[in-house]
Formats: structure tokens, sequence, C-alpha cells
């Protein structure tokens, strides 16, 4: 992929102003049983005070990662607050500083997850990875997929494919372009996202507009069976024994397999729609780009803050929430987990094993893009006032649809 170097600037650019999985949730039982064991009190961090039955949920609001920062100023210590949503401690942890002692100095306390009802009923008792607890499971499933799945000699395996559906979304696109139809790429990326994995995890996709809901109805049915690999061989690695006999039951493989499209669709097409989105909010940054890449072708709960940290002024300096890329030139921040001031991917032994197959997708599909095509607002729209308000879910996405007006420049193909 000769495409990807002086992309890098830019993904590291565009995961700090854009950012997306929010809050990185995880569980510490001993630290916390620890502690009230001693009655240690004073090491309690600061906490807002709170409403019987509801704790602080008042308080959280509609974007918790916005109303952390401002509760914490106003009631905690700036690196830890303790808050309550009902009667579950919740610690919030706002800054570099304190992630970097929860997720790597702790990192072993920290790597349980919440054991909450909702994820155990919808991921089979949380026989995935995302929603395990910390054990044998976790670590064994998690292994099964980083080699089988999520390793770098698969993801060079897919390039083909990869190529292919960037293909047929740029195609897309030019279609829409050449009768200067207004293209929705909010609605466009999720349906790439979820056909690069779908073809990835299950070896086939679903073509027509199939609606992710209805794709994984159809998925469940498949994998219903525990002779999975006999049906769809490409499923087969999910049966293997590993060699001290792990191997994922029925409901183990259904979970692994959700977890690759939770994990793997929003978190992708999201990165990408708020990419366009500073882009085009920014034509300076967009024309540079374009440049660059035409040329070149070729127990308490703890909720980690990572918005916020990537906005912290006293890391970032001076206007921390404006979209500068260049600022990464100079800064040299990890954003794989290494430095805790930028975590889009979490960091210690939870972080995300799927970083190098999300930016293989991330990077060509949108070097393709702002090379093929110039791209304008409709009706005229300035960049500076496309809104760019985010809603809250898995993935914080846009809040309104990134509409577009493509003109195509170049009718190569993707590279
Ligand atoms: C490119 C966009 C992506 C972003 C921004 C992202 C971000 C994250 C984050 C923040 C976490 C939680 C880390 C922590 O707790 O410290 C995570 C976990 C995870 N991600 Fe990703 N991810 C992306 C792509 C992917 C892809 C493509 C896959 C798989 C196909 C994937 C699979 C997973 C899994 C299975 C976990 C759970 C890991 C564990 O609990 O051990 N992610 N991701």
């Amino acid at each position: 992929m000769a495409i990807v170097v002086p992309l890098l600037v830019l993904a590291a650019g565009v995961f700090a102003a854009a950012v997306l999985v929010l809050l990185i949730i995880r569980n510490i039982i001993s630290s916390s049983n620890k502690r009230s064991q001693h009655g240690n009190k004073a090491r309690r961090p600061p906490s807002p005070p709170k409403l019987p039955i509801l704790g602080n949920l008042h308080q959280v609001g509609k974007y918790p990662h916005r109303t952390f920062p401002a509760l914490a100023k106003l009631y905690g210590g700036p690196d830890l607050m303790l808050l309550h949503f009902g009667s579950r401690p919740v610690l919030v942890v706002s800054t570099s500083k304190a992630a970097r002692e929860v997720m790597k100095t702790n990192d072993l306390i920290s790597a349980d997850r919440p054991d909450l009802k909702t994820a155990k009923k919808l991921l089979y008792d949380n026989k995935d990875i995302a929603n395990a607890r910390y054990g044998e499971h976790w670590r064994q499933a998690r292994r099964l997929c980083v080699l089988h799945l999520l390793s770098n000699k698969k993801i060079q395996s897919c390039h083909a494919l990869r190529e292919e559906e960037i293909g047929l979304l740029v195609n897309r696109i030019r279609a829409s372009a050449q009768t200067g139809q207004e293209v929705n790429l909010s609605a466009l990326l999720p349906c790439f996202t979820n056909d690069v994995i779908c073809r990835m995890a299950l070896g086939r996709k679903y073509d027509g507009n199939t609606v992710f809901r209805d794709l994984l109805a159809e998925l469940m049915e498949l994998v219903v069976t525990l002779s999975v690999g006999e049906f769809i061989p490409q499923l087969s690695w999910l049966q293997r024994d590993s060699p001290d006999d792990f191997h994922l039951d029925g409901d183990g493989i259904k979970a692994v397999i959700l977890d690759m499209f939770i994990g793997g669709t929003d978190t992708t097409s999201t990165l990408l729609e708020w990419a366009m989105s500073e882009l085009m909010k920014h034509p300076r940054v967009m024309k540079k780009l374009q440049e660059e890449v035409r040329r070149e072708v070729g127990g308490t709960m703890i909720l980690t803050n990572a918005w916020g940290i990537g906005r912290d002024p006293a890391d970032w300096g001076v206007s921390p929430d404006e979209f500068q890329p260049e600022r990464f030139l100079q800064a040299k921040v990890d954003f794989k987990g290494q430095d805790f001031q930028l975590i889009p991917f979490g960091a210690g032994r939870r972080c995300c094993p799927g970083i190098s197959f999300g930016l293989a997708v991330v990077e060509v599909a949108l070097a393709n893009l702002v090379r093929d095509f110039d791209w304008k607002l409709p009706g005229g729209m300035r960049g500076e006032d496309l809104d760019m308000s985010e809603c809250v879910g898995l993935t914080a996405r846009r809040d309104l649809p990134l509409l577009t007006i493509p003109t195509i420049v170049s009718a190569r193909r993707p590279t």
C-alpha cells in the first residue's frame, strides 16, 4: 500500500480531532475492595454530592464525555472523580497522567470488565472478547482472533478484498458525481465497512442495501450450528483447537463474530465520516492532503474519558479542539496506546486488537476519496458552517448526516 505513508500524518490528526470511542469502560475490583477493607478514605477521589437512588445519574446528561470535564472542574480533582450511577461507583479518569496510572501501572487490576446485564444477554453470557471478564476465555478468544483474523498476515491476504470494496465505494460516488447528485457519506460509509468486515469474517457479503440489523439476523442464522466450519469454511478458524485445547462453543463463535461487527464496523466508518467532515470543514487541510495524496500515489467501574483527554489543554496547549493535523508532525505522539494523551484505541491489555485492520481500511479508503474527488457541501454551504454535533452511542457518530457534492478529478483505480 504505497499510499499509506503520507496519510499517517492525517490519520493521527483525525483521531485527535474527531475521535470516536470516547469512554473506555473497565472494572476495578481488587483495588477498591482493598481500599475499603483498610478504611483508607483519605485516598478516595473527590465526588460531587449524590442523590438517593439516582446517585449522580441526573448530572451526567446526554453527552457524558462533555459533562465529565465540567463536573470534574466543579467538584472533582483534575485527574480522578468518583461518581455513582445509581448505586454503582464509577471512577472517571480525566487526564493522560491518570489514564497511564490506571491503564498501564495498574493494567492487571483494570483489565476486567463490568458485569452488565444487557451486554450479558446480547453477547451470550459475555462469551465474546470485548465484554468478557478478564480471564482464560478472554485470553484465548482474543488470541484466536488476533492470530486468525486480525494478524498482519491476514490483513495482507485481505488486500484484494479491501481494494475491491474501496473500488465499489468510489464507483458509487463516481456515479452520483456524474449526475451531480448529492452523496450521503453517513449512509455510504457504514455499508462499506460492513461489507469489508462481512467478507473478512464470514468470507462473503450480503449484497443489496441490507440494513445492519437484517444482516446480523442472517448472521445469527448462519452461525447457529456448532459445525459452522462445514457450511462456511472461512469460519473454521473459530473452531480450530488451540494447542492447549481451547475451542469456542456455538455461543462463543456467535459472540466473537458479533464482536468483529460491533468493534469493527461503526468505529471504522465513524472515523472515516469524521475525517471527511473535518476535511470539508477545513479546506486548507483538505487541499494539502489532496496535493500530498495525488502527488504520492502511489469492581468499581472505570470510565476513561478518551475524548476529554485528547482535548486536555495541559497536554495539547491552546486550542486543543481545533483540527490541526500538523501538530502531530512535531509532537510525534503514538496513538496506539503508548502515549496516554491520545488513546483512540485504548491502551494496555484490553486495547483494540483491530488497530492494524482498521487503519488498513481507513487509510486507503480516505486516500482514494480525497484523491479521486473534489468535495463541496450542498447548497453552497461553507465548510466553516458545517454542523459538527455528535450523538452518543458506542461510537460518537455525527448527529446530522454528512451530505456532500463530489466532483470527479481522477479516473484512476484504487491503490
Ligand atoms: C478503526 C477504528 C477502531 C477504533 C477507533 C477502535 C477502538 C477501540 C477501543 C477504544 C477499544 C477499547 C480499548 C480499551 O478498553 O482499552 C477497542 C476494543 C476492541 N476492538 Fe477496536 N477499534 C477500531 C477498529 C476495530 C476493528 C476493525 C476490530 C475488529 C475487526 C476491532 C475489534 C475490537 C475488539 C474485539 C475489542 C475488545 C478488546 C478486548 O477487550 O480485549 N476494533 N477498540
